[in-house]
């Protein structure tokens, strides 16, 4: 099995299982998220990372909303293996520097059970006031999967709004929170509550506690403070362990923070012991990070890798996806810069070249010169037509 052929298993049509969120992350191993972010995780990369073995798709902090079947992937999961016992940590201040192995590791034929499910999409919002939210999340439901509740957005604005990380040390306001949006829409919908670390564990072991009481259902764990920008300082796994030891295996837990190749996910999972792994701006400088690709795969740079996802798909799904969705152009702009950084710009000129690109027939021009989209004629992965590689 190649990379990537973990979604294209032939299935004979069978169809997926639609599981709450909390169940895929139980149920099975490798389970991983698309992180919420705010600005650039619409609609269209939402779906284009859901064709990537990203399972759980995160809505950035509600600003605006738009959602689709297409942002649900379709899985072949491994079931989970009765080993995975949650974890018990010890607090641990001093944060590693997080693993770069850049080596791939191909998925086996391990003989494991596999089930066919559908991803899920989880909306997230920033609130502070119970009723509120539930209010918000009522208009959303009939639209996901799951409502998440951001204790995590630094801003200095949002803290003085009194959302955000603001809600990190008012446990008694998250677990009305999560308790009164439970009420509005019934015990049985998932509610999740995305929380960072605190330098004091015993705040962590209060948090976690309270938004268990109020009913959440999943907890995913960024392991930096409120203090800790993400490129100054690398992610703290035994932060996450703790984090997730204070939920004593009553609800999955999702681990988050400096993860940009599988690799780095699969070591983070096992180091903090938690169910699913979370990733951010990984993800944005290459959605295909989860299917195994360290880069986003373009021609040549990996053509080993090249079936049965094409490497000129990615490009050529991404715009597609954005202007089926109308993304604006300024966003779709920076989307593609960010994928292209590191797979593709190999001097300031070149990033300046595309930088300088207008609009979507520019960029769209530019992507058929450079060979990045298929062309009629020749096949989807755009086989001899490649002039720079
Ligand atoms: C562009 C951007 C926007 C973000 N917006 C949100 C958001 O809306 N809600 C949230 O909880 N976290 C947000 N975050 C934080 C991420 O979800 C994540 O917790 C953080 O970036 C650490 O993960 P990483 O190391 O994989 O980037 C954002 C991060 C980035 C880079």
């Amino acid at each position: 099995m190649s990379l990537g052929d973990e979604a294209h298993v032939e299935d004979g049509g069978a169809p997926a299982e639609e599981l709450l969120p909390q169940d895929l992350l139980r149920e099975f191993d490798g389970v991983n998220a698309c992180a919420p972010m705010v600005r650039y995780g619409k609609l269209p990369f939402r779906a284009l990372v859901s064709q990537y073995e990203t399972h759980l798709v995160w809505t950035p902090m509600m600003l605006d909303f738009s959602t689709s079947s297409t942002e649900r992937g379709t899985f072949w999961l491994p079931e989970a293996s009765t080993s995975s016992a949650p974890p018990v940590a010890e607090w641990d201040p001093t944060p590693e520097p997080p693993r770069r192995s850049g080596v791939h590791s191909a998925p086996h034929g391990d003989g494991r059970r596999r089930r066919k499910v559908k991803g899920r999409v989880i909306i997230q919002f920033a609130a502070n006031d119970p009723v509120q939210l539930a209010e918000a999340a009522e208009l959303a439901r009939p639209w996901v999967d799951g409502i998440d509740l951001n204790c995590g957005c630094p801003q200095k604005w949002a803290y003085h709004e009194g959302i955000g990380c603001a809600l990190l040390r008012k446990p008694d306001l998250v677990r009305d929170l999560v308790r009164t949006t439970k009420q509005r829409l019934g015990w049985n919908f998932p509610v999740s509550v995305k929380i960072r670390i605190d330098d004091d564990p015993a705040r962590t072991h209060e948090l976690v506690t309270s938004a268990l009481a109020g009913g959440a259902d999943i907890l995913s764990v960024h392991g930096r403070t409120r203090h800790q920008s993400s490129d100054g300082h690398p992610v703290n796994p035994e932060g996450i362990a703790f984090a997730a030891s204070c939920a004593k295996g009553a609800v999955p837990v999702v681990a988050n923070g400096d993860v940009f190749t599988r690799e780095e996910g699969e070591a983070l999972r096992k180091r903090t012991g938690v169910r699913g792994v979370m990733s951010a701006r990984g993800l944005l400088a290459n959605p295909a990070l989860f299917a195994g690709y360290d880069v986003t795969p373009l021609p040549a740079i990996q053509p080993s890798l090249a079936s049965p996802l094409t490497p000129s798909k990615i490009t050529q799904e991404f715009v597609r996806l954005s202007t089926a969705h109308g993304l604006i152009f300024p966003l779709f702009h920076r989307h593609m810069s960010y994928m292209l950084e590191t797979a593709y710009f190999r001097t300031r000129k070149d990033r300046i070249a595309f930088n300088a690109l207008a609009s979507y027939a520019g960029v769209l021009d530019w992507l058929e010169e450079e060979g990045c989209m298929a062309q009629e004629g020749k096949d989807a992965a755009g086989r001899g037509i490649v002039k720079k590689w």
